[in-house]
């Protein structure tokens, strides 16, 4: 990282200058450089290491002016040379500005500006904003710079002043820190952190991403820049596509949603996971001793899994709440401790609070959100797109099962940075990419799904039990079917039944159980028995090639095998048709349950 400094105001520049620049050379010290602009000719110099060596460069030359930039440099791009030192300008030296941050797509603008005539004089990736703001320049220094970074990816904080817009300087932040130190007698500072400007100025301003700041002699103003963003969903996106519902249409979408949510995310020979959008916290993230995770409804039944996923191969201690009941206990948030929160929409009002309220107690926050820029995706610290498109049936259920495997993801990006081999890495990164694959097959089931649906409609009552993995999935199983058809159904772990809900139990019961052939099988078998011995009718998930389960359940909806942790992506997928098929056949609108709301940005 390098140290950026500007100012404009009545003073000399120079010491202005220097001094931040001292107060910065933690950040960066193989070169460093200034330029000064006293309205006639900008003068810049510059020195290969240390800072002394620009101050023994400036001592005697007596250098005077009102606006100035400084920078001291940690090279990225070009070796440590005088040519690459900051400032750097444009071709006719009317442009000048420093920069600390990375343009990731420079070669592609340099080829561009070189092949409408740019000279380029550096190896940096920084010139190219010089040559870019001087493209658009047409005598207001600001519109250029808006103009400019429209065009730029990357990182960067930028000091930008013109010579021919000469009482301004111009500062744009995107990721990388920027202040202005406002004083009232000395004028303005631009830099990289507050210490820079600390001995001149009383009052700063923190530039936020994609924010311009413009200054002038006696005030400044900030334009806040919106980048477009792609938009990742297409027209028909938002169709039905020929299914006669959303809910249906989303279910069968799973294997390519899950393809998405896991594209250029595994490496599988090295069994990492790759999660781009955790980059800027990678280190906190290794210091994380403990986790909370925080979510509503189906949310909050993916994080239930996920907390077993994290203790069991990431060995992170993690607790799970219901966001509405987070905010208003008073949670204790030890040191080292992230919240991860999930959410489909990104705008639920508990869910946003939760987050807030850990803010708030310095906790660093991170989100597996599918909305593309919404209210939680600019409140966490960092995050993970599902990438899956819109969902717009109210019920979770592509949205479930690509947060599942973000999760497992999510299990192996720390895990790996923790204890977890990597032998089982790989055999995780393995079975993790298979997922699609698997759940495409589980949807060929479709309308066998449809005819045991079919056969217990009528059932007014039923629970869904589940152990380990599986246990949340009995919550969530019977969430579906209570949202999508109002049958009453309850979610029950199967080591509870005896404790009370096995009073329930009859011939006009109904009980899922969600028995694949994991480390709980046996125990779910002795839980079935139990519901049988009181004439309960039981349909099973179980594992394709259980012959003996059929013994004893009077239906049974087989899933492929996958590793233990994995599980709950396939269990969920027969659950999720069962309950619209038994939806549909009451006659209830599956897409726009009553009472329901596909985003709750209330409390
Ligand atoms: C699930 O089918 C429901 N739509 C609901 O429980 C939902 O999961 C909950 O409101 C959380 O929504 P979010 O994921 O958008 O935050």
């Amino acid at each position: 990282m390098c140290g950026i400094v500007g100012y404009l105001g009545k003073k000399n520049a120079t010491p202005i200058l220097l001094e931040g620049l001292r107060r910065e050379s933690y950040r960066g010290y193989d070169s460093s450089g200034i330029v000064l602009f006293n309205g006639e000719e900008p003068t810049c110099i510059k020195a290969v290491g240390k800072l002394e060596n620009l101050e023994n460069k400036l001592n005697g030359q007596n250098l005077k002016g009102f606006l100035g930039l400084g920078h001291v440099r940690w090279a990225t791009h070009g070796g440590v040379t005088e040519a690459n030192a900051h400032p750097h300008s444009d071709c006719k030296g009317n442009i000048w500005l420093v920069h600390n941050g990375i343009i990731e797509n420079h070669k592609e603008l340099r080829e561009s500006l070189e092949k409408e005539g740019h000279k380029f004089v550096s190896e940096t990736d920084t010139e190219v904003v010089a040559h870019l703001i001087e493209k658009f320049f047409d005598g207001n220094l600001e519109e250029a710079v808006r103009k400019a970074v429209r065009l730029i990816r990357g990182a960067y904080a930028l000091a930008i002043i013109a010579k021919d817009d000469p009482q301004k300087l111009v500062a744009a932040r995107l990721s990388s820190p920027l202040v202005i130190g406002i004083s009232a007698n000395d004028g303005y500072i631009v830099a990289s952190d507050a210490t820079a400007v600390a001995p001149y100025a009383k009052q700063v301003v923190n530039l936020e991403d994609n924010e311009i700041a413009v200054i002038n002699h006696n005030d400044f103003y900030i334009l806040k820049e919106k980048q477009p963003e792609d938009l990742e969903i297409e027209a028909e996106d938002t169709q039905r596509g020929g299914y006669p519902h959303y809910m249906l249409k989303e279910i069968m979408e799973q294997p390519e949603a899950l393809e998405n949510s896991l594209k250029g995310r595994l490496i599988l020979d090295q069994g990492l996971a790759q999660l781009g959008g955790l980059q800027n916290v990678s280190d906190q993230l290794r210091k994380i001793k403990r986790l909370r995770i925080v979510a509503c409804g189906t949310a909050y039944h993916a994080g239930l899994i996920g907390k077993y996923m994290m203790e069991e191969y990431a060995g992170i201690p993690t607790e799970v709440d219901i966001a509405s009941e987070f905010r208003y206990r008073k949670p204790i948030l030890e040191e080292n401790t992230a919240l991860l929160c999930i959410s489909q929409s990104g705008e639920t009002a508990d869910t946003l609070a939760a987050i807030q309220e850990a803010k708030r107690r310095g906790v660093l926050t991170v989100g597996i959100v599918n909305a593309v820029g919404s209210s939680i995706v600019r409140e966490t610290d960092a995050g993970i797109y599902n990438h899956i498109g819109p969902e717009i049936g109210v019920a979770a259920t592509k949205s479930f099962v690509s947060q599942l495997a973000i999760l497992a993801l999510l299990t192996l990006y720390l895990g790996r940075q923790r204890n977890l081999s990597l032998v089982k890495g790989q055999r995780i990164a393995a079975d993790i990419q298979k997922l699609p694959g698997l759940v495409a097959e589980i949807l060929k089931q479709n309308d066998t799904i449809k005819e045991v649906a079919d056969k217990y409609k009528d059932f007014q009552n039923g629970c869904f039990i589940g152990r380990k993995y599986n246990a949340p999935i009995a919550l969530e199983g019977a969430l579906k079917l209570k949202e999508i058809s109002y049958l009453h159904a309850e979610g029950v772990v199967g080591g509870e039944l005896k404790h009370g809900p096995l009073a329930l139990v009859d011939e006009n019961f109904l009980t899922v159980a969600v028995c694949p052939s994991d480390s709980v099988y046996e125990k779910m078998v002795s839980n079935i028995q139990q519901v049988k011995g009181r004439n309960g009718k039981v349909i099973a998930i179980a594992t394709k090639g259980n012959e003996d389960i059929k013994k004893i359940v009077d239906d049974v909806i087989y899933i492929p095998k996958t590793s233990e942790i994995l599980t709950p992506i396939l269990s969920v997928v027969p659950l999720q048709l069962f309950a619209y098929h038994v939806g549909v056949f009451k006659g209830c609108d599956v897409d726009k349950p009553r009472n329901l709301a596909k985003s709750v940005t209330v409390e």
